[in-house]
């Protein structure tokens, strides 16, 4: 079932699509080894983490953060090993704002072709008055020394005002304006506790553009948390007001209710690029390739219903569906399977299926039955559906045997 190509998008599954020069470039930053590995029990192993980067440096990711050096010896080496093998992306290495993070991270990234260091700080008042125990003017100076001292090791460096989106904005402004002054060149605004609302997440973006306008000169970066549900909503019109970077994990995996999938963005912006005109240089064909190894290595399955990668996201088994899917596959779907790494959609069949599926399902297992046995069959499948969860390619044929034994 290929043909299912909205008119709009003609996508055809080969990456960046023909038109994408004309459309404004979003830079994909895959956090999966770092903010994605922070969730509880997806600890990975040095060869996993090597495997899931070169798959995401092959697959087209601008940004790979590889992971936070300081945090562990197996995070430190597996930083530095990703760094030495990279091939296209550039990798980051996460810091806290203090000398010995970021040293520690330049140790393990300076062996990449491209590094990049991204420090951060709490900037709302909840971190820095709970967490950080400093004043305005102390995480100010902070920022300053640290980005500072980033800045002296790498050319590339990323900072993150944490919890940006409950942080006063007139602060918020101030801290970007330092950050900047010292040399930043990425600045990343988290929704660290994903409490933020999509219309809020773009406003953000647009008063920082007009409060602070030297930020055009950075990459504005977009770090969405799931909390609400809404990382993807919030990511994607942070991109419309503005912003040209967005951190994301494979599957959405990540600390609590996860990050913004990377392939739920990704396939927004190349499915409706009529109204999300963003070109991003992801191999799209590769997210299937990437969502099961992620599943696979971190232990954490991907929930049926996902979005993109679930097991259900290209099934169809209702009759009405069905018999809309076998007459032009545009009439259920809105992006070809092909265009996600997988080769068909699946008609599964259960108690919701019709007639066409069936006889489809038939000829596809090479049986041929007369109008009796066929009517036949219908019934007893039905009966079998309503009893059973799956009806599997046996369950079919049994059923078949059946009909023309008694017929
Ligand atoms: O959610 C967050 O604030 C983070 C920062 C370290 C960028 O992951
Ligand atoms: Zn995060």
């Amino acid at each position: 079932m290929t043909d299912n190509v909205t008119p709009e998008t003609g996508t055809q599954g080969e990456g960046p699509s023909a038109d994408a020069d004309a459309r404004a470039r979003v830079k994909i930053f895959d956090t999966t080894l770092r903010d994605g590995e922070q969730s509880p029990g997806a600890s990975m192993t040095l060869e996993e983490k090597m495997e899931i980067a070169r798959l995401l440096d092959e697959m087209g990711v601008d940004i790979i953060e590889a992971g936070f050096p300081i945090a562990s010896e197996g995070d430190f080496e597996a930083v530095t090993e990703i760094a030495k093998a990279a091939e296209r992306a550039v990798i980051a290495g996460l810091a806290r704002a203090n000398r010995r993070d970021i040293d520690r991270a330049w140790e393990a990234l300076q062996h990449a072709k491209h590094p990049r260091i991204h420090t951060f700080i709490g900037t709302s008042p909840l971190h820095r008055e709970h967490q950080l125990s400093m004043s305005k003017a102390e995480v100010l100076e902070k920022i300053r020394e640290t980005v500072t001292h980033a800045r002296s090791l790498c050319a590339d460096v990323q900072w993150s005002p944490m919890d940006a989106t409950r942080t006063e904005h007139d602060y918020l402004c101030e801290s970007v304006r330092v950050a900047i002054e010292c040399g930043a060149s990425t600045i990343n605004i988290p929704d660290t506790v994903g409490y933020t609302a999509p219309r809020e997440s773009a406003e953000l973006i647009g008063m920082l553009r007009r409060e602070v306008p030297e930020i055009d000169r950075c990459t504005i970066s977009t770090h969405c948390h799931n909390d609400l549900g809404m990382a993807t909503a919030n990511a994607l019109a942070a991109v419309e007001a503005g912003a040209r970077q967005i951190e994301c994990t494979i599957n959405g995996l990540g600390e609590r209710a996860g990050n913004t999938a990377l392939e739920e963005v990704v396939m927004a912006m190349r499915t409706r690029a009529d109204i999300l005109p963003y070109a991003t240089g992801i191999d799209t064909r590769r997210i299937m390739a990437a969502s099961r190894l992620v599943a696979q290595v971190s232990g954490f399955p991907v929930q049926y219903n996902k979005a993109i990668v679930g097991k259900n996201a290209f099934a169809h088994e209702s009759g009405i569906h069905q018999d809309g899917m076998l007459k032009h596959a545009g009439t259920f779907e809105i992006m070809a399977p092909e265009d996600v790494g997988l080769t068909t959609s699946n008609l599964v069949m259960g108690k919701h299926s019709g007639r066409h599926a069936f006889r489809t399902k038939l000829s596809e297992l090479g049986v041929e039955l007369g109008e009796n046995a066929m009517a036949d069959a219908f019934v007893r499948f039905k009966a079998l559906a309503d009893r059973k969860k799956e009806i599997f390619d046996d369950d079919i044929l049994a059923i078949v045997e059946q009909s023309a034994a008694e017929a």
